[in-house]
């Protein structure tokens, strides 16, 4: 039997070993992953040179805004950053505008990005108004419910516990898991007062506002329901040792917890948050140094189950605004997210394999994304090519984002995906974009 397409002489990374080896690819599945001797004749065949194959990242936390946001990125534009940056599939968060809380919602969001997509697109949705529609929203698909703790997006108060438990209790039934934003509510607004009315309105107020100790108690708070109500909690973003200590001890506990962390808080701290100014800005914050050491000791000893990029387009006259109040918090990080892990590979601070059992095996167990994340034969032909050695500078102009600016910028990196496929497809190759709009699934 032929196969489509025949990739040989590779280096193929599983996420307990690398193999020498090459890949059969039948239509959107991967057919045969063997020795060279063991492969099909094929359509078409291209030789790898020895290079590294990967399964395809999955970054489960991705604002692809789109909508009435669509200035910021759109699903054409911000797969395109994703498919550049070695990512096959996304989880869209459902803080858009409209904000994404309902079937009906869901359903809209699915139908623009089934046209504009190559990669595959999953979807969060808020909590509903009425917590009976969350079985619908499920149903459909949706792979979580997120809340944001420190500001109300969807049906919960974020300040009722009450109200809380009564949607975490729903999710525990519908056995799905609840993503947190986690900051305090009470502490951030007595803060922001405070600073406020002093006049403050620099990088060191926002620091002081978005507090480590406000992270820090919105964690043990939701700990707290997660142990009450017996549902998977999933905290985003997490910044800091001493929420990590808290997930750590919870996970010992054997609470239904998981987390995540991203690319900019392992590499960058809150000093050069000062020297880079509000291009740096997100929520949360960089830390400090001692709290940058914590995740990457909480990352090499598994209390973090995945790395995640937190791509949060903002337009650029949004993130250059004379007080730090008025900036929008975040930056895109699709594109740079795997060439910065790939450096931290050839620096020795991770393995290849730890970096896809984080970014691929993990993410797709953790939010059930079937039969991707993985190499295997029968799963879906999602991969990508990686040349180890290859030097290059991040240059933010360059991005396919439309948002063109990175705390990354001019950064020398040390590792490219030189090819990405989707369900099958080559997509991106040598730093061109060679996909159609609609090669990318939505998963649900
Ligand atoms: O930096 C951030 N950006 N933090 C958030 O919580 C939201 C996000 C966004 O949507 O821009
Ligand atoms: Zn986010």
């Amino acid at each position: 039997m032929f196969a489509d397409l025949v990739l040989k002489n590779a280096k193929i990374c599983f996420a307990d070993k690398i193999v020498r080896a090459g890949l059969a690819i039948n239509g959107e599945q991967i057919g045969r992953i063997a020795k060279e001797t063991n492969l099909p004749p094929a359509c078409k065949r291209i030789d790898l040179g020895g290079r590294l194959v990967l399964p395809g990242i999955i970054d489960v936390h991705v604002h692809m805004r789109d909508q009435d946001l669509e200035y910021k990125e759109d699903f054409f534009t911000g797969t395109c950053a994703a498919a550049s940056g070695g990512i096959t599939t996304v989880l869209d968060m459902p803080n858009n505008m409209p904000i994404t809380m309902s079937v009906d919602s869901l359903k809209r969001r699915a139908r623009i990005a089934s046209c504009k997509s190559i990669v595959n697109v999953a979807f969060y949705s808020a909590f509903p108004e009425r917590l009976e529609e969350m079985r619908d929203i499920v149903e459909w698909g949706a792979r979580g419910f997120k809340v944001f703790l420190s500001k109300r997006i969807g049906g919960l108060d974020p300040e009722d516990d009450e109200s809380l438990l009564r949607g975490f209790r729903k999710a525990a039934a519908l056995n799905i898991p609840v993503l947190i934003q986690a900051e305090d509510k009470r502490l951030l607004e007595s803060k922001l007062e405070e600073l406020k009315g002093m006049g403050k309105c620099d990088v060191a107020a926002f620091l002081e506002a978005h507090s480590v100790h406000c992270e820090a108690e919105a964690v043990r708070r939701v700990v707290g329901l997660a142990r009450m109500s017996g549902a998977h909690i999933h905290i985003c973003h997490v910044s800091a040792g001493k929420s990590l200590n808290i997930i750590s001890s919870a996970k010992r506990e054997g609470i239904k917890v998981t987390c995540e962390v991203t690319p900019h808080h392992l590499l960058l701290s809150s000093r050069e948050l000062e020297s880079l100014g509000s291009i740096a800005l997100t929520n949360p914050p960089l830390r400090s140094g001692k709290d940058q050491q914590s995740l990457w000791l909480n990352l090499k000893n598994g209390t973090v189950d995945i790395i995640a990029s937190d791509h949060a387009p903002h337009a650029l006259h949004e993130k250059r605004k004379d007080s730090i109040w008025d900036v929008a918090p975040g930056f895109p990080g699709l594109e740079t997210m795997i060439p910065l892990m790939l450096t931290q590979v050839n620096n020795g601070r991770l393995s290849l394999s730890e970096l896809v059992w984080i970014m691929s095996k993990r993410p797709a167990e953790i939010f059930r994304i079937e039969r991707r994340g993985i190499l295997k034969e029968g799963c879906f032909a999602d991969f990508i090519v990686v040349d180890m050695k290859k030097e290059w500078k991040i240059d933010s102009s360059k991005f396919y984002s439309k948002a063109k600016f990175s705390p990354f910028d001019g950064w020398k990196v040390k590792g490219k995906v030189t090819k990405t496929f989707v369900n099958g497809q080559l997509i991106m190759d040598e730093d061109e974009i060679v996909g159609k709009p609609g090669v990318g699934k939505i998963i649900c």
